[in-house]
């Protein structure tokens, strides 16, 4: 028996492909064969065939930055509702971002996430941490992580902020290959802030956090590693690489869009929230604690300077932060709430119906920033649609109207600003690890 995903635009930037056609999978998983055209693939008895015309047939989107809580933090979330909650919305792989508890900063903590991973739906990539215990002061055993697997650090959630420290993580992880996903906070500068600086947190009585807080720590990060490339003080052959987490700011594009200019290896992500929505929203919103995230959503002005870099390239990655929260800890005053929002089973809606609906960015596009660029980023294994190859998959409706609802949610956690926001645009199925999942579940 196989599986014929029947008629779809297939859809695969990497390989330049964009045309109708249609695509035979193996019991095992394996792409066994390719027609382009619109003919279909002959079906044989017990054969199950996917009908897709006017679907979109795309590699499995690939989130890099999320949050599962587990260890840990269980009630939040664990690593099999953060899975189904990732399936749910299109997703065949996701990064886990190390500020568990404990913070994942050894391979114990890595073979623990492995372990557990290898019976979900999805992938389960683990981001190291960048220092013990995230408290920024001693670099975690990089060496180990690589060891693991482990093909990126991070102390997301907070900042390194002493430049000593982070110069030493540049080098050692340049040493071994690892990819440094920054947090940009200035921590003297945010401290007790719970929202973006200005007019409406004045008008809240909020205390606010500075937009510079960004662009001061890329900055440093960026004249660092010029620093160590132009002295050479690190192996010319291992360059280091580093990767803006949720950038929300026209400054820290800015400075992103000269380091490329100027051949450093440098990409940034952007999360949904922050190509949504703006401080205005949050001014509106009733319940305060869904629009409260790090970075905090900022002016329009800065809105529509992500916008402007999704189009002309700037930005490499779409990835949702995913930070499951409980009741508790979202409806309470503002300035006792966590930070961050679900982002896993929206992220897709949100791309189509805010940039691809509104003509910001092409679906061709769309897919890069959710699939090919997060992977060639973290350094996994390309999605090829090409016979031998594994099958990955997510099954698109761009057409399919929708809304997110509290019944419909996989996540363990429901703190989200979207929900019953109309959309346009979902990810119907993924195909990954030889099952087909329609809404997350098989
Ligand atoms: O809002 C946020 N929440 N931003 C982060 O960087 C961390 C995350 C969390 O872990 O809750």
């Amino acid at each position: 028996m196989s599986f014929i995903f029947q008629q779809a635009r297939l859809l695969n930037p990497l390989e330049n492909l964009d045309t109708i056609g249609s695509i035979q999978v193996s019991n095992e998983g394996k792409i066994e064969r390719l027609l382009l055209g619109s003919d279909p693939i002959p079906a044989a008895p017990g054969d199950r065939v996917i009908a897709l015309q006017g679907k979109i047939l795309a590699p499995g989107l690939f989130d890099m930055h999320c949050h599962f809580r587990e260890p840990g933090q269980e009630y939040k979330e664990t690593l099999e509702s953060g899975a189904n909650a990732a399936a749910a919305g299109g997703f065949t792989g996701v990064a886990l971002m190390p500020n568990t508890k404990p913070v994942i900063d050894s391979p114990l903590g890595v073979a623990y996430i492995r372990h557990h991973a290898a019976s979900l739906p999805v992938d389960l990539e683990v981001i190291g941490a960048m220092t013990v215990g995230s408290r920024g002061e001693h670099l975690a055993p990089y060496g180990k992580f690589r060891s693991y697997g482990v093909t990126a650090v991070s102390d997301d959630g907070s900042a390194i902020q002493n430049s000593q420290t982070m110069r030493l993580g540049f080098e050692y992880a340049s040493n071994f290959d690892l990819l440094i996903i920054q947090h940009c906070e200035d921590n003297a500068l945010t401290a007790g802030a719970v929202m973006n600086e200005g007019l409406f947190s004045a008008k809240l009585g909020l205390k606010g956090i500075p937009e510079v807080s960004e662009a001061i720590t890329l900055a440093r990060d960026l004249l660092l590693m010029e620093y160590l490339e132009e002295h050479k003080l690190h192996d010319p052959l291992k360059r280091a690489r580093y990767h803006v987490a949720h950038i929300s700011t026209r400054a820290a594009l800015d400075l992103v869009r000269k380091a490329k200019r100027d051949g450093l290896q440098v990409t940034c992500e952007v999360t949904p929230h922050h190509f949504t929505l703006s401080d205005e929203d949050l001014f509106l919103a009733e319940k305060k604690g869904n629009y409260l995230m790090k970075p905090p959503l900022s002016s329009r002005e800065n809105r529509d300077a992500l916008l402007e870099a999704l189009a002309d390239g700037t930005i490499d990655a779409i990835a949702t932060d995913h930070a499951p929260h409980a009741p508790h800890e979202k409806e309470c005053p503002p300035d006792q709430a966590s930070f961050g929002i679900i982002g896993l089973e929206s992220s897709l809606g949100l791309t189509i119906t805010e940039l691809v609906n509104k003509g910001v960015i092409t679906i061709y596009r769309a897919i890069e920033l959710l699939s090919v660029n997060p992977r060639r980023i973290m350094q996994l294994k390309p999605i090829l649609f090409q016979p031998e190859e594994e099958a990955n998959f997510a099954i698109i409706d761009p057409e399919l109207e929708w809304s997110l609802t509290l019944d419909s949610l996989r996540s363990r956690s429901s703190n989200t600003p979207f929900l019953n926001r109309r959309l346009k645009g979902k990810a119907t199925a993924i195909f990954h690890k030889g099952k087909l999942l329609e809404g997350g579940k098989p």
